[in-house]
Order: C-alpha cells, then sequence, then structure tokens
C-alpha cells in the first residue's frame, strides 16, 4: 500500500519545520522532557520511566528517563514499536568543529544541517515527529498503531533500559508493549553516499579499563626513575599486548571464536555498494572491499581509546604518574557475547601481567557491555522497509550489518519475540561522533518519507 500523495506533499512543502527547540538541548533530561511535550502535543500518550541513578565519575547522578509513548490501538491495525535515543556524544568547538556543536546549522550552500546529533540521532526522532504531525495536520488516520521507546542514556552503555522493557513486557495485557508486532529503529547509516540501506545485523561491545596503581603518589621521575617500577610503563605493556597492527586481537580465544564464512556469505558482501574509496581518506584503506567490509561487519575489534591519568598537556611534565587507566574496547559478533568474553580478558592480563613480576597493582574493570544482533531479512518487516525505499528512492537498498552497537536492539528482539529492523537516514560520511557531524536534507526529507512509507507497508503487510 502506497502512502498518500498528500503524505509526501506534506513532507515537501513542510522542509523547512525544522524544531528550534531542538536546536539547543543543554542537558539530556532537558532533552528528554522537551521530547516528551512534543509528542504530547502530537498527541501521543507517553509515560516517564525512572531508571534510577547510577555512579559515574565519583558521582551518584540521576539516569535520563526512557520515554514509552503508544499512539493507536486499533486491532485491526498492526503495531510497530519505534525505539530511538535522545542523547548525543560529547562535542567541544576545540575539537575542530567549524560551527558551535550545540547549535543547528542550516548551510544553505551544501544543504547540510550540522549540529551534533543531527544524525545520531535526533535527525532520525525529529523525522518520527514529522510523520505523526504531518497526519495529524492532514487529518488521516495513521496506518498503524505505533508504540514508542526513547532513551537518554544510549551513547553510555543504556544503563538500566533492558530491565525497563523487560518489566513492561512483562506486564502482558497491562503493559504498553503489548501487541506489538514488529520493531524498527533508525540510528544508523547507509554504507555509502548514494545507496539507502536495511541493516539486519550489529556489533555487541564489552568495554574495558585496565587500572595499575603503584606509588602512593606521583613522582618525581628524576628522584624516582628506574627506582620504581611505572605504573604507566606496565599498562603500555599490557596495552601492546590486546591487538596487533593489522587488527587481530592477541587474546587467546575471541577471534577464533567466530566461524569462518562460507561462499553464500561471501557473496553478500560482494553484492554491497562500497568501494574501499569510501573508507579510503577516513581509514587509510586495506586492500579488498570484501575484506575491509567482513573486517566491519562479522568479524570482532579490538581497540584502544585512551589513558587516563596520563599527562597530556602541551609542554614536558617529568613525572610519573602513579595511577594510570588503559580504556579499551572489543566489538563482538555472534556467538560471542560480554559474559562470555569478560573472563577470556581477565584471565590474559592478569597472566601477562604476572610475568612483569612489577610490584605494582593491577586490576580489569568491565565498564559495560552489549550482546550481538542479527536478524532476518526474509520477514515482511524487511520486505516493508524494502519497498518504502524503492517507492521514495526507486532503488534497492543495500543489506548491510553494522560495525557498530546499540545494546538494546537484541533486548527488543528477545524480550518481544518479534523481528527488529534497523532503518537508516542519514549516509556513511555523517561524522556520527566526529566533528561537524551533519545530517543532509535531502536524506533527512527523503529519510522521513522512507518511515512514513514504512508504515504504510507494514499496514499492508499479511
Ligand atoms: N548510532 C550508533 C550505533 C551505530 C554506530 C550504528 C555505527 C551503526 C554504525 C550508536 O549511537 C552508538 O554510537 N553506539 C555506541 C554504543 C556504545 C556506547 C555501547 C557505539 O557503537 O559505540
Ligand atoms: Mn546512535
Ligand atoms: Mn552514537
Amino acid at each position: 500500500m502506497p502512502a498518500p500523495a498528500s503524505f509526501s506533499n506534506y513532507i515537501d512543502t513542510h522542509a523547512d519545520t525544522i524544531s528550534s527547540d531542538a536546536r539547543r538541548r543543554q542537558d539530556v533530561i532537558m532533552m528528554g522532557n522537551w521530547l516528551n511535550g512534543q509528542l504530547n502535543e502530537l498527541g501521543v500518550e507517553t509515560k516517564l520511566m525512572d531508571l534510577g541513578t547510577h555512579e559515574m565519575q565519583g558521582q551518584t547522578l540521576q539516569l535520563p528517563p526512557a520515554i514509552i509513548g503508544r499512539l493507536g490501538s486499533d486491532p485491526a491495525k498492526k503495531t510497530v514499536l519505534i525505539y530511538g535515543h535522545y542523547d548525543v556524544q560529547p562535542a567541544l568547538k576545540t575539537d575542530g568543529w567549524k560551527t558551535d556543536p550545540f547549535t543547528l546549522v542550516v548551510d544553505e550552500d551544501s544543504g547540510r544541517l550540522i549540529g551534533r546529533g543531527s544524525t545520531d540521532d535526533k535527525g532520525p526522532i525529529l523525522g518520527w515527529l514529522n510523520v505523526i504531525e504531518a497526519h495529524k495536520n492532514l487529518g488521516i488516520a495513521m496506518p498503524v498503531n505505533v508504540r514508542f521507546c526513547f532513551e537518554g542514556m544510549e551513547e553510555n552503555g543504556s544503563e538500566g533500559l533492558d530491565e525497563c522493557i523487560q518489566e513492561e513486557v512483562k506486564k502482558g495485557k497491562d503493559g504498553w508493549f503489548d501487541g506489538v508486532d514488529c520493531v524498527c529503529i533508525s540510528d544508523n547509516y547507509w554504507l555509502n553516499t548514494r545507496t539507502p540501506a536495511l541493516t539486519y545485523g550489529l556489533r555487541g561491545i564489552a568495554y574495558f579499563s585496565i587500572n595499575v596503581t603503584g606509588p602512593g603518589q606521583d613522582l618525581h621521575s628524576g628522584l624516582f626513575g628506574r627506582t620504581v617500577h611505572e605504573p604507566m610503563t606496565d599498562l603500555i605493556k599490557l596495552m601492546s599486548k590486546l591487538v596487533d597492527h593489522n587488527g587481530d586481537i592477541l587474546i587467546p580465544g575471541i577471534d577464533d571464536m567466530v566461524p569462518p564464512h562460507d561462499e553464500e556469505e561471501l557473496r553478500l558482501y560482494q553484492k554491497m555498494d562500497y568501494t574501499t574509496e569510501d573508507i579510503e581518506e577516513a581509514a587509510g584503506g586495506k586492500e579488498k572491499k570484501t575484506v575491509v567490509l567482513m573486517g566491519r561487519m562479522r568479524q570482532p575489534s579490538l581497540s584502544l581509546h585512551g589513558i587516563q591519568g596520563a599527562f597530556s598537556e602541551v609542554g614536558a611534565k617529568t613525572v610519573i604518574p602513579a595511577k594510570i587507566g588503559g580504556k579499551f574496547s572489543i566489538r563482538l559478533v555472534p556467538p560471542q557475547t560480554p559474559e562470555k568474553i569478560v573472563p577470556l580478558v581477565n584471565a590474559y592480563l592478569e597472566a601477562e601481567f604476572a610475568k612483569f613480576n612489577s610490584k605494582n597493582k593491577m586490576e580489569v574493570e568491565y565498564l559495560h557491555g552489549g550482546k550481538p544482533w542479527v536478524a532476518d531479512v526474509r520477514h515482511w518487516n524487511f520486505e516493508a522497509a524494502k519497498k518504502a525505499i524503492e517507492a521514495v528512492y526507486k532503488k534497492t537498498p543495500d543489506y548491510t550489518r553494522e560495525g557498530g552497537s546499540i545494546p538494546v536492539t537484541l533486548t527488543f528482539a528477545e524480550s518481544l519475540g518479534v523481528n527488529v529492523l534497523l532503518l537508516p537516514m542519514g549516509r556513511a560520511d555523517d561524522g556520527a561522533h566526529s566533528t561537524n557531524e551533519k545530517l543532509d536534507r535531502s536524506n533527512f526529507i527523503e529519510g522521513t518519507k522512507v518511515l512514513g512509507t514504512y508504515l504504510y507497508e507494514v499496514g499492508a503487510a499479511a
């Protein structure tokens, strides 16, 4: 069933209605309250779920609320659950932004919406709101019942959300997720800048800190150099044993937990619209398209992120840091899970550290994690999205798996027992998490049409 022409026209003729209130979210809770108000104004009934508090940077902090919403309860219609996150990654102008990261700038020349969260993930959330607004203002009924789940902690491991969802599901008929037929998440990107994508997999993640402590306080390296075991020296040696320069993971049992691909799977990667030029600028480019894609989509990876407590200012300070924390994470693919990985990481680092005979103390801290997810693309949910993309973009989508993580995806799939689809709005070059993050206006407008059209196709699916 195609979306009515009036819907598509409405999106085109109201393309300037980018809500200015969304531009300057001072903090995540304010953003949540704003979003809640917008939903209410559009006629969506909501409840704010208190996720409690958590410890962060030595403080007890209130978690931003999860917003659960519902619109429509027609038993004759399908029910779609939509997820998005209203939190964003940090950004400082001094990171290299050309404009203030927290003021949305519309660059008329390039047609880009520039600002933190434009593509990840406020743009797509506004896309969903605009679909509802269009129907409200046109006076036409939504083709499906809609349920929402918007959270404000995705970029920090989605604390508390799994339990919140599971409890809502457990309420059965009294819960707001009762009768959900499928889930749609718009929180990722096309594989390139040309071809829309449908995404059926995400990597999981396990995030760690190696904490090494030694002397009671920082020391003068002239007085103590060569007389103490230096924590940072131990840490660097340990971190150098995690991964080699080709990306092979040196912790035994991790890389080989993943079964090799077969010919059929290889063909999936050959089909994707991708050339190594698509990443050359950003990543320097490995040799072969299929190798690059499989490295990102079906293999684990280990990245070193930073060292807490190290001297990192300008100039030359001759200090021996007494306490140091090395951060790294491992992206996981099936059948890996954080539970399976954590013991391997602990055992390996402890064994390696023991070899140093160091006087320092070393502790491996597991900070957060999420499981990987892979879905069945032959499901009507994916078929509906494919038809929507073909209708709006006149193109067949790439079927992709993503290297990134959205921890809650598998929770929806498992606790609701329904198909989950990732339907991206932005492009590969949007710069999520990076400087000058943007969403092309055409992706915003056409993407909004795709989201709306997808709901019609779901409504018509058998
Ligand atoms: N939107 C991303 C997930 C994503 C990233 C999908 C790249 C596709 C490609 C999400 O907001 C994100 O950044 N997730 C974090 C999760 C982590 C903090 C648990 C990530 O992947 O680093
Ligand atoms: Mn995101
Ligand atoms: Mn993100």
